[in-house]
């Protein structure tokens, strides 16, 4: 057995004569951050719209309440989208740009096709806000505050959200083919596309928290459902309407037990191998997911500890910015096209 003082020796051996090389590599890397965070990017603040649009958040509130009562899937919806957005060049609304002549848009790409839903219910809120201030608040700052807005009104934790974003006049299909994870992917490949927005495992995990609302439909989940299941898994009761050639369109809860609360319930369900998609399933199950199954544990454990790490995720997520957007973007009017 080797000392800890050993084991520091030995790594601080290893580690010197990758210095040379590392070391210009690691400036480079922090100047660019520097570079990136403080010289294009403004930064986001929360008062960012107090002097020019000071009713905002309580237009966005009373739209997302209407939204929620009519439907508490809309809930789902919005944070969904949020989602969608920020893993696609940043957030900047691109993910609800329609195709259009010379634009070829995020809603035919196949994370989002006859999946992603609730776009009219942002631009019931934009209606609202082009009329109280117009050409002022942007559709991902509206994305962003109606993805809070939704968890708090099933039962979720409050965040305050960092606001100044500007939208894209660009949409990325091929992006959003590659970026956003997909419900029989491997833990390892999805954990990867979180790290690349600079998200971290702990990140993951806890967004993933999301799907204790919302739901899924079967060509998502057949695979999860005729795969291995426990003995008594709730999940065998699907296959009543999701056989396994028919019903590509139904659709379950991924939390049967609470479907429209945000809470914890989802990783409870994860300890029982109840997870809908293979995916959920994954972060607990995979043989490499150590340290994913012990956050798992811990969140069903622990509902504060999810609401407070899924907050602080949140605002990271919110906060992967498109640069260029920052320089050329705009404030469209209607979330749909860019300005003309
Ligand atoms: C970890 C990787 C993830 C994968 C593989 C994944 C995959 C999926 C899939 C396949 C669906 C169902 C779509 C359908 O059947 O039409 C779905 C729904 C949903 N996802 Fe995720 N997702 C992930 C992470 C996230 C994150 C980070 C969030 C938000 C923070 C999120 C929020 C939602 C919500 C709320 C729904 C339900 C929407 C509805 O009711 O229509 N997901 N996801």
């Amino acid at each position: 057995m080797l000392e800890s003082h050993q084991i520091a020796a030995q790594e601080e051996e290893m580690a010197t004569p990758r210095q040379p090389i590392l070391r210009p590599f690691i400036l480079f890397i922090l100047s660019r951050l520097v570079i990136e965070s403080f010289a294009s990017d403004p930064p986001l603040t929360l008062d960012y719209y107090s002097s020019s649009c000071p009713t905002v958040l309580e237009i966005v509130r009373k739209e997302m309440e209407c939204a929620v009562l009519s439907d508490p899937r809309n809930a789902a919806l919005a944070v969904r989208l949020h989602f969608h957005d920020c893993f696609v060049q940043g957030c900047d609304g691109s993910v609800l740009l329609d195709d259009t002549v010379t634009l070829k848009g995020e809603k035919t790409a196949s994370p989002n096709v006859n999946s992603l839903l609730g776009y009219e219910i942002i631009d019931r809120i934009k209606n609202k806000l082009e009329s109280e201030c117009p050409g002022v608040v942007s559709c991902a700052d509206i994305l962003t505050i109606a993805a809070r807005d939704a968890v708090i009104l099933v039962g979720g934790p409050y965040w305050d959200v960092p606001l100044g974003r500007k939208d894209s006049k660009t949409a990325s299909y091929d992006l959003a083919n590659e970026n956003i994870p997909t419900a029989n992917e491997g833990l390892a490949s999805i954990i990867s596309k979180f790290l690349y927005q600079g998200l971290s495992v702990t990140d993951t995990v806890a967004l993933s928290g999301a799907h204790t609302i919302g739901m899924a439909r079967c060509q998502n989940y057949r695979a999860r459902i005729y795969g291995s299941l426990g003995e008594n898994s709730h999940l065998s009761s699907l296959k009543s309407t999701c056989t396994a050639v028919e019903g590509d369109d139904k659709i379950a809860p991924f939390d049967y037990v609470t479907p429209n609360v945000f809470d914890n319930s989802y990783y409870i369900l994860l300890l029982k191998e109840d997870g809908l998609l293979n995916s959920d399933q994954e972060l607990y199950s995979s043989l490499l997911g150590i340290q994913t199954k012990r956050l798992v544990r811990k969140y069903a454990e622990d509902s504060l500890a999810f609401f407070q790490q899924f907050s602080d995720s949140m605002v990271k997520m919110g906060n992967i910015t498109n640069s260029d957007s920052f320089e050329n973007g705009e404030v469209r009017k209607n979330c749909r096209f860019i300005n003309t």
